[in-house]
């Protein structure tokens, strides 16, 4: 055969295998209001920029007429390509070969990106929909499906990895998205569960809907299992895109720095403001974060989940930073089960990836009650100090308003290696509110008072001089427990101070196997 018809022959195996299960299954997956596997992977990498690998393998099974079910690629297209020039690996599920399932053949191509993304320090990101284990595979499947999970459980914490729902993950498939760091899902075509509405009718009785069992939003609202939600699957590769460029490569790397056009010492008198004079009013604090991060960019994580601790990523001077808050005008900013969880996840990302931790604090304390109580608030309330506690990047802390008892030890204090914290004058840090306080200190004198009136004036006596003495940041700043009381209106260009003076930084925990956070 002459050269000519060599390349005629490749150029028209390329077309078969781009045309995956075949022209009707693709409109049939339009129809779906989903977009196909390559379309995908063209809205998510540079234009052009997409190397294929793997086009050409096939399963090898005989079974169930599977052999007459021969596609080039076997529902899976694996490569890599970039992101704003840096390079990522991906693999896109086509959901028009077999439902996307995954056989022995299509698992080995998603290792063998894995593999190459470990190789060469890039981040890895999934896009999964797939039917799950090929089911006439048997085994072959599982054990297709155990060889992902081994290397997402490998390359946690060495690359960013990232995983996008845009279809049906379900059963052991969830697994893999679940190892990953970040986890989108889009809006109506997307959902997740370990046993569908069915199982779960015959086994618990209970009646519920795809969407309401593990639809986006209840994922990113219930479970907190989805980190975003996108409105459909352009926002979702958007998102992705955007989530990589606050990542380094990999973890011996830092995130890259971009050109800074916000003025560094930009004075936001605003923030001046922005306290409520009555200490039980809340505020947005989101308002504060896009006030003082570069171009008020900020890409909030968990939005939907916890909102009374609000993470994301933003940047100060280009430099990309994680920022934790405690939420005021949510639960009063109360750590709780979900707040700790989220938190402690979100630092543990950045601590991996070094990305330095801006801290703003304005925390009431934990939540009390017994379904606090029952449901591990001990264990789980130590997981985010943990977390704190072991993260060894830049670490800046503001305390805006209230930091009380535990929860103000667990908002990356200075015993907690917290590097410069800084406190508003507005600050209160003490070991709980005036009211409880005074309520503990002087149960015998209140009781001895019998006059409501008179017992009503010494409360209100007892409490401003408990608000006197601990209501402000002085009497930590007296111990250099707080580095510097600050204005509010320069906070940005504090702590992009501060982070400049931390860039080289080092710091490391005792050497050990690993770390045993409280799971
Ligand atoms: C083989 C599959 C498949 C699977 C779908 N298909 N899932 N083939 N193995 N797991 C095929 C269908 O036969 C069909 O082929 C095509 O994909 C599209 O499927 P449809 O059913 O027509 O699509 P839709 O109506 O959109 O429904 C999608 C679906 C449904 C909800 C995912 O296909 C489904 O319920 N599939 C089975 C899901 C399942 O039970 N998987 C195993 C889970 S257990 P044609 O030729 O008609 O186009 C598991 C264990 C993993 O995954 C354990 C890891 C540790």
């Amino acid at each position: 055969m002459a050269i000519e018809e060599k390349i005629k022959k490749l150029v028209e195996l390329r077309a078969e295998a781009r045309l995956g299960g075949g022209a009707k299954r693709m409109e049939a997956q339009h129809a779906k209001g989903k977009l196909t596997a390559r379309e995908r992977i063209d809205l998510l990498l540079d234009e052009g920029s997409f190397e294929e690998l793997d086009m050409f393998v096939t399963h090898r099974l005989t079974d169930f007429g599977l052999e007459k079910e021969q596609y080039l690629g076997d529902g899976v297209v694996t490569g890599y390509g970039t992101i704003d020039g840096r390079l990522v690996y991906v693999y896109s599920q086509d959901f028009t070969v077999l439902g996307g399932s995954l056989s022995e053949t299509n698992a080995k191509k998603i290792c063998k990106v894995m593999d190459m993304a470990m190789k060469a320090g890039a981040p890895m990101i999934g896009l999964n929909d797939s039917g799950g284990a090929r089911i006439q595979e048997g085994v072959l499947s599982l054990s297709g499906y155990a060889e992902i999970f081994q290397r997402n459980i490998e390359a946690s914490g060495v690359i960013p990895q990232l995983s996008a729902i845009l279809g049906p993950c379900a059963g052991g498939a969830v697994y893999s998205p679940a190892l990953t760091d970040f986890i989108l899902m889009a809006e109506n075509i997307s959902y997740m569960f370990v046993t569908g509405p069915k199982v779960t009718k015959t086994v618990t009785g209970e009646d519920i809907t795809v969407e309401n069992l593990g639809g986006a939003m209840i994922h990113a609202s219930k479970s907190g299992v989805a980190h975003f939600v996108s409105e459909n699957e352009e926002e979702a590769m958007k998102t992705l895109r955007r989530l990589i460029s606050y990542m380094p490569q990999n973890f011996m790397e830092n995130a890259p720095v971009i050109d800074c056009d916000d003025p560094i010492d930009r004075v936001d008198d605003v923030l001046n403001q922005i306290i409520p004079d009555n200490p039980n009013k809340p505020y947005n604090v989101i308002d504060v974060i896009t006030t003082i991060v570069d171009n008020g960019e900020f890409e909030e994580v968990h939005k939907y989940y916890a909102k009374n601790i609000v993470v994301g990523f933003a940047r100060f001077n280009g430099q990309s930073v994680g920022v934790v808050a405690n939420q005021p005008s949510f639960l009063a900013g109360v750590l709780d089960i979900e707040a700790s969880r989220k938190g402690a996840r979100f630092v543990r990302f950045c601590d991996c990836f070094n990305i330095p931790l801006v801290t703003l604090v304005d925390v009431p304390g934990f939540l009390p009650g017994s379904s606090q109580e029952y449901g591990g608030i001990i264990s789980n309330g130590a997981k985010l100090m943990y977390a704190y506690g072991e993260a060894t990047v830049p670490k800046v802390t503001i305390t805006l308003r209230k930091s009380y008892g535990g929860a103000h030890d667990v908002m990356s204090c200075k015993q907690l290696k917290g590097d410069l914290n800084y406190a508003w004058p507005s600050a209160e840090i003490a070991v709980m509110g005036a009211s409880g306080a005074i309520e503990v200190l002087n149960f015998r004198e209140l009781s001895a008072i019998e006059d409501t009136e008179k017992k009503a004036e010494y409360i209100a006596q007892k409490e401003t001089e408990y608000r006197e003495k601990f209501a402000n940041p002085y009497q930590a700043a007296k111990y250099g427990y707080i580095d510097d009381v600050i204005e509010p209106r320069n906070t940005r260009f504090r702590i992009i101070r501060a982070l400049a003076s931390l860039a080289t930084k080092k710091a490391s925990m005792p050497a050990k196997k690993h770390t045993n956070i409280p799971l």
